[in-house]
């Protein structure tokens, strides 16, 4: 299949290739694909993959095509691959797809359309975890032995299940802090204060109440107290080590109000960067590249 699909098949000069290629789009860019047409598939709610998937597009001269599941077929009980397939029978260029099952992907083998995907269920968000490493690298300028630990719901999270492989395979020490409920056990543990005191990468993640299966056994206040970022924390941190959060934030959760914008968060960085990643992906396949 053609696309970006997850990053497990991706070596790390590939990665490092997308990365070098978004940072310099990021100096400047022209729109080289007039012409060409995409459309974003999301059934399941974005703010950011979408519409920066979006913005992407429209950087690079691509016009989009935004589908509404609820306002389609879908309704009438047309199954995934039927969708994906019209797309493709339409003549598009390429379609981005968010889905709440995981590796959706497996059904879409017959596709010859690119598939640039969004987020399955709790596996795999790719272009998550490219604009993650790019942040990092633009802070730090290497990978290797930078140590990063991912706080929070750690079971429901393709972004923390996605960034564990490839930032293992890019030489970083990566951890897992959190409630045990959320420990899944796919990276070595640490304690959360430990953490905050010897991390150059502090991700926190959002407590994913909408796939939690049962009522988490802390309250939210509880938390907050024992796992949430609040600037008590933040002063404890490396001076250097920075604090990033794939987003939405569920402020006073996870992450104090007073610490979303703080000078060593660079959640907002993470979302500009996301633009050029995604550029830089789009770009990449369109030209058989990647
Ligand atoms: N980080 C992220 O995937 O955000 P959205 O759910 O808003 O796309």
């Amino acid at each position: 299949m053609r696309g970006l699909l997850t990053l497990h098949d991706l070596s790390v000069n590939k990665i490092q290739e997308i990365i070098n290629y978004a940072l310099k789009l990021k100096g400047g860019f022209s729109k080289n694909y007039v012409g060409k047409k995409m459309a974003t598939l999301f059934f399941e709610n974005s703010t950011r993959t979408q519409y920066s998937f979006q913005t992407a597009m429209l950087n690079l001269g691509i016009d989009v095509i935004s589908f509404n599941a609820k306002a389609s077929s879908v309704q009438k009980g047309e199954t995934l691959y039927d969708t994906v397939r019209t797309f493709e029978a339409l003549g598009l260029d390429g379609v981005v797809i968010r889905h709440s099952v995981d590796n959706y992907f497996a059904e879409l083998e017959n596709i010859k359309m690119p598939i640039f995907n969004g987020g399955d269920g709790a596996s795999n968000h790719p272009t998550q975890c490219l604009l993650d490493l790019m942040t990092i690298y633009e802070e730090f300028g290497h990978f290797e032995g930078l140590k990063v630990c991912m706080i929070g719901d750690i079971s429901h999270s393709r972004v923390a299940h996605g960034n564990i492989d490839v930032m293992t395979r890019l030489g970083m020490d990566v951890y897992i802090a959190g409630p045990e409920e959320f420990n899944d056990g796919s990276a070595k543990h640490l304690d959360f204060d430990e953490a905050i005191k010897t991390c150059d990468v502090i991700m926190m993640l959002r407590v994913q109440f909408e796939r939690h299966q049962a009522k988490m056994q802390l309250t939210e206040k509880e938390y907050f107290n024992r796992y949430g970022l609040n600037m008590d924390r933040v002063l404890k941190m490396k001076d250097k080590a920075i604090i990033m959060h794939p987003a939405p934030v569920n402020r006073n959760i996870e992450i104090a109000d007073d610490v979303v914008e703080c000078q060593k968060s660079r959640i907002y960085k993470q979302m500009t960067n996301g633009v050029y990643v995604r550029m830089a992906v789009i770009s990449m396949v369109l030209d058989g590249e990647l």
